[in-house]
């Protein structure tokens, strides 16, 4: 079987971690056919691994042919480029957010189905190993009924950060940029959100935009989780610190998940399960126990996940339905912040 063409759109910070990864895939799986980017560095990038290069994704799209396409571009191009690619029955991996709006995502993401064309969302988490093992556990019953869900976001972004004008305006903040990789990890581990409430401030940095958040969920199964998020605190509990999947990131021991059902309860990063081996209640010791997972780095396994996904063997783990809820659920944080009321994320898959 010969490996699939795939064209990187976007060659910034994440489309560079793509193109490394697809360089080191054995050419029978997949090859960088080209990168499409408008900087001039992207083009010498292209030159300098003897790959095609364009400014434009259409032409590139048109003139190359390849047999996939991740797009790691501006947010705001993510619909029209990705709908580009539907046309032409391209699949696709767009980078999150599906859309920056929900309307759009859900549009898009019905697109897709309606024209079965492969398309995955890369919020990549889900494809860390511990995070599987997490939600099988949680599915088999392993912590009894889900209860209580706590998931700390708490991080200290350098100063330097917002030297970019957009990261201290309203959309540019921790919310949209990182709370929606903790969102769509609990809709994985936990279910649909059904409501939420949530609080914000920007006492901390003093931007326009939000630095720090309260956040309440209930999920549709019941269950209930408090995520407090905050880009102004010198703290390990993050995802991004604690788990050790990107090496941009100091790695702490630590936990910044707990999950807690009416049996067990589970520590992530660790997959540490906490039970009574003997009688239950409070007066009783509880054993931590290490639960045994085969690491591996989620990016890498969300493209040979991209690939099958490509190839028609797979579905996508990430669908643009799960996409545009994602995006409707973190982008209902802010609308609850901003009314003070509680609210249902918006769950349309069909195009008004
Ligand atoms: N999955 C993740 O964890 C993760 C991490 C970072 C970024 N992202 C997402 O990836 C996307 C890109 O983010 P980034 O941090 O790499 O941004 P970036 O600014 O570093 O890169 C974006 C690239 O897109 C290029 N670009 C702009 N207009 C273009 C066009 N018309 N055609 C082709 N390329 C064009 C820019 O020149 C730039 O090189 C965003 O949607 C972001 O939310 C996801």
């Amino acid at each position: 079987m010969s490996g699939l063409s795939i064209a990187v759109c976007g060659a910034g910070v994440i489309g560079q971690a793509h193109i490394r990864l697809i360089q080191a895939l054995p050419a029978r799986r997949g090859w960088l056919k080209g990168i499409i980017d408008p900087m001039p560095q992207a083009q010498a990038q292209a030159e300098m691994l003897g790959v095609r290069y364009s400014e434009h994704l259409v032409r590139a799209l048109d003139e190359w042919r390849p047999d996939a396409v991740i797009i790691a571009s501006p947010n705001a191009l993510h619909v029209e480029m990705a709908g580009a690619c539907i046309a032409r029955n391209i699949p696709l991996l767009v980078e999150k957010p599906l859309a920056d709006n929900v309307a759009d995502a859900f549009a898009l993401a019905h697109l897709a189905e309606e024209r079965d064309v492969p398309l995955l969302v890369g919020h990549f988490r889900r494809h860390n190993p511990v995070m599987r093992a997490a939600r099988d556990l949680l599915a088999k019953g392993g912590l009894g009924r889900l209860v209580s869900v706590n998931a700390d976001v708490t991080v200290c972004k350098p100063d330097a950060y917002f030297n970019v004008p957009w990261r201290t305006q309203s959309g540019g903040g921790p919310v949209l940029i990182n709370l929606v990789h903790d969102i769509d990890a609990l809709r994985y581990l936990c279910g649909e959100i059904e409501s939420v409430q949530a609080v914000t401030s920007n006492a901390a940095r003093g931007f326009e935009v939000e630095d720090t958040a309260a956040v309440l969920l209930r999920f549709t199964s019941g269950a209930l989780a408090t995520l407090t998020l905050s880009d102004a605190t010198p703290s390990p509990w993050c995802w991004d610190q604690t788990s050790g999947e990107n090496k941009d990131f100091a790695r702490h021991q630590g936990q910044c998940y707990r999950l807690c059902g009416t049996e067990a309860a589970l520590e992530l990063p660790g997959l540490i399960r906490w039970h009574y081996a003997g009688q239950k209640g409070w007066t009783q010791p509880l054993s931590a126990q290490p639960l045994a997972y085969e690491p591996g780095d989620p990016l890498a396994l969300q493209l040979d996940h991209f690939l099958r996904v490509a190839r028609r063997e797979e579905q996508p783990m990430v669908s643009g339905k799960d996409g545009a809820a994602t995006l409707a659920a973190t982008m209902a944080v802010l609308e609850a912040a901003r009314t003070g009321r509680t609210v249902t994320p918006a769950r349309n898959c069909q195009p008004a």
